[in-house]
């Protein structure tokens, strides 16, 4: 609902009036009718909607074969999306609709920038891009060494001014949180300042390494999970995301 204030002795400028109309309308959008409730706690934002657990859960069942894997994440990438991009920059333009002028909320230039990290990452970064077909789409390829779980990078490709764009940084996996503090790190040395990690599932040992070194780069995640295994793997978790997206499996 729109409240327009009663004015005592003068009639509001159409410009005040559409200012006002605005702002209550961004306010009711964003406090009074969340389209995604999240739980935060030190900058971590957790998912909280039963879609949003019925997915996690086909992605978390061991029997799901990858095109029905591939299928529910993407979906779920659309959920997250959203609370991702709740601090998108926006500006304020003057548009005619077909009856009359009126203030607008649009991007800002340069729009932001999705970076994948490969490969897992173009599984939330697809269908990030479907929601925002305006940003920017970076890779960066990193990948987990077998034995020591740290993080080996072979690839890099990211647009230009990335020092003045907001970047969402996505990747199905928090685990150690050694690949999400190299690509941070990879970013912060370009000149990035804004960044929010997106991801489905995060171990706390991850959540903790992250924000020990980058307190101030928000964490939103569908699932806050229990622990890592001696494997650095998260329980309960999913399993190695890439290899459910790709079908490539080992036994
Ligand atoms: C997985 C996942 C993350 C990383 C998380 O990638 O997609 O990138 O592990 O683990 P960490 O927090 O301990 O660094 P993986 O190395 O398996 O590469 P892939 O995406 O190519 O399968
Ligand atoms: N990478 C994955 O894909 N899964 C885990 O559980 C940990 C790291």
């Amino acid at each position: 609902m729109i409240v327009i204030p009663f004015f005592v002795n003068e009639k509001p400028s159409s410009e005040w009036k559409n200012h006002f109309i605005r702002d209550s309308f961004l306010r009711h959008i964003v406090i009074g009718n969340p389209i995604m409730s999240v739980q935060i706690q030190n900058n971590v934002h957790v998912l909280d909607h039963p879609l949003v657990s019925h997915k996690l859960a086909i992605l978390r069942a061991r029997d799901t074969p990858p095109h029905h894997f591939r299928h529910a994440l993407h979906e779920l990438s659309w959920l997250l999306a959203f609370p991702a991009l709740q601090k998108l920059r926006v500006t304020s333009v003057e548009i005619e609709t077909p009856l009359e002028k009126t203030i607008a909320a649009v991007m800002r230039d340069p729009k932001p920038c999705l970076v994948s990290i490969l490969r897992a990452g173009n599984g939330l970064i697809d269908g990030f891009s479907q929601i925002c077909p305006e940003a920017s789409v970076g890779h960066l390829g990193l990948y987990r060494d077998h034995d020591t779980a740290k993080p080996i990078s072979y690839y890099s490709s990211l647009p230009d001014e990335m020092e003045k764009r907001q970047v969402i940084l996505g990747d199905p996996m928090l685990a150690t949180g050694g690949s999400a503090m190299m690509a941070i790190e990879t970013l912060q040395t370009m000149g990035v300042t804004d960044i929010v990690f997106a991801c489905l599932v995060a171990a706390p040992e991850g959540v903790a390494a992250v924000h020990g070194k980058f307190p101030d780069v928000p964490i939103v995640t569908a699932a806050l999970d229990r622990e890592l295994n001696k494997m650095n793997y998260i329980l309960p978790g999913l399993g190695d995301a890439g290899d459910r997206i790709y079908g490539t499996v080992r036994s």
